[in-house]
């Protein structure tokens, strides 16, 4: 089961598959990394494992649509049944969204539709909330804001920081995206009219 990933920085979550992919427990073959940064350690991790990598710089190309035009040809030479977002920070055009509509996963680090955009986990000890934790969702044009697939979440306790509370969400991140990827793969999980489908149920 082909997919590709994009990432923009370290690459847990992309390590995660990768690692669940080697021990059988995920059928699917990462055929490609593509990153925005060239410095993503993400990349060094795809070396590793033997998967091809391209380097897609959003800043060589004059505008948002050049540059997604660019992806979405470089992601479909592998012809991939899915799309895994994993730490790529790039906000998407509509058209490239509607390509890969229904085949396309991101993962938030907050309970969407809490806290979209960035710095949830500060944000999230800013508005004294007293759980936080992290989602896969199918991507749409408008950010974050795509049908939820799975959810995990932790009680934020009165001595977390952003740094721990970052850390114990990034744990349920590489739990829960290799599982919404396996569902995925084994054509458990739809996508349809908007909502995500889990064995036909809507999640
Ligand atoms: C994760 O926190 C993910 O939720 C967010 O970007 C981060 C990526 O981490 N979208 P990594 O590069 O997979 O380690």
């Amino acid at each position: 089961f082909p997919i590709v990933v994009l990432i923009s920085g370290s690459g847990s979550n992309l390590q995660a598959l990768i690692d669940q992919s080697l021990q059988g427990v995920l059928n699917v073959t990462i055929s490609a990394v593509i990153s925005n940064k060239a410095d993503a350690y993400g990349l060094e991790r795809a070396k590793e494992a033997g998967i091809p990598t391209h380097v897609l710089n959003h800043k060589s190309y004059g505008s948002r649509e050049e540059f997604d035009t660019a992806l979405q040809s470089t992601i479909d030479r592998y012809h991939p049944k899915l799309v895994v977002l994993a730490g790529f920070m790039r906000i998407l055009t509509e058209d490239f969204t509607r390509h890969y509509e229904g085949r396309m996963l991101n993962i938030h680090p907050s309970l969407l539709p809490k806290f979209k955009g960035l710095n949830t986990h500060q944000r999230v000890i800013d508005a004294k909330e007293t759980e936080h934790g992290v989602s896969v969702h199918f991507v749409s044009a408008e950010l974050d804001a795509g049908a939820v697939v799975v959810q995990a979440r932790t009680p934020v306790e009165p001595s977390d920081n952003a740094k721990t509370l970052a850390e114990r969400v990034h744990k349920l991140e590489h739990i829960i995206y290799p599982l919404a990827v396996k569902w995925f793969s084994e054509e458990r999980l739809t996508h349809q009219d908007k909502y995500a489908f889990l064995d036909g149920q809507k999640l």
